[in-house]
């Protein structure tokens, strides 16, 4: 694939983080395979010194073939996977850091809601994912239980505030991390 001038320049560009925004099938991914082999064969780095995040295992699977057939053998070791991958990884060797033990387990939804049914006592499902939303909302935006409770404005926020201190105390309890813990734990 030859580069239009503006992908050149982001291929090109080394000198600190870089965005670049553009539209679909705009060449976003041949830009950033075409850099990962820029980056090794011109500059020289080893595909393992590089990490390429994706949102989903699909587009990985997709960016790491790119590179592969431009590299060949030279891509070995290159990491291309997901946020969430990668944030399992760092916890799986910084578990210890977080009171977790090796072999921790992770919770997906379905055993996060059946915490939060324990921790409530209630099998109404909309109250139970209004519950698991705003939790997962605080986690995504850094705010521990603690804050939480500091910003509450009312009796429902603060409620939902000990549940979610509650839950998280009960995750580590289990040796779990739910799905946003990988992004957030890291
Ligand atoms: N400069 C270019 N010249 C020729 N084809 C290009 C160029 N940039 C992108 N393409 C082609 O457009 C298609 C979409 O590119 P891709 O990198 O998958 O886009 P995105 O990741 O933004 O959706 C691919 O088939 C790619 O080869
Ligand atoms: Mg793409």
């Amino acid at each position: 694939m030859q580069l239009n001038p503006e992908q050149l320049q982001a291929v090109q560009y080394l000198d600190g983080p870089l965005l670049v925004i553009a539209g679909a099938g705009s060449g976003k991914t041949g830009v950033i395979t075409q850099k990962i082999a820029h980056l090794i064969k011109n500059h020289g780095y080893q595909a393992k010194e590089i990490t390429a995040l994706t949102f989903t295992n699909k587009a990985a699977g997709e960016m790491k073939e790119r590179v592969r057939e431009i590299l060949g053998r030279a891509s070995y070791g290159l990491r291309v996977c997901t946020f969430h991958r990668l944030g399992l990884d760092i916890l799986h060797h910084e578990a210890h850091l977080l009171g977790l033990r090796r072999g921790f387990s992770i919770f997906d939804q379905k055993d996060g809601r059946n915490l939060l049914r324990d921790i409530t006592k209630s099998d109404d499902n909309s109250y139970l994912n209004a519950i698991s939303n705003r939790i997962s909302n605080y986690k995504n935006a850094g705010i521990s239980p603690e804050t939480a409770l500091e910003f509450a404005k009312n009796e429902d926020d603060a409620l939902i505030t000990k549940i979610y201190k509650e839950y998280v105390k009960r995750l580590l309890a289990y040796n779990a991390v739910d799905f946003d813990d990988l992004i957030l734990l890291p």
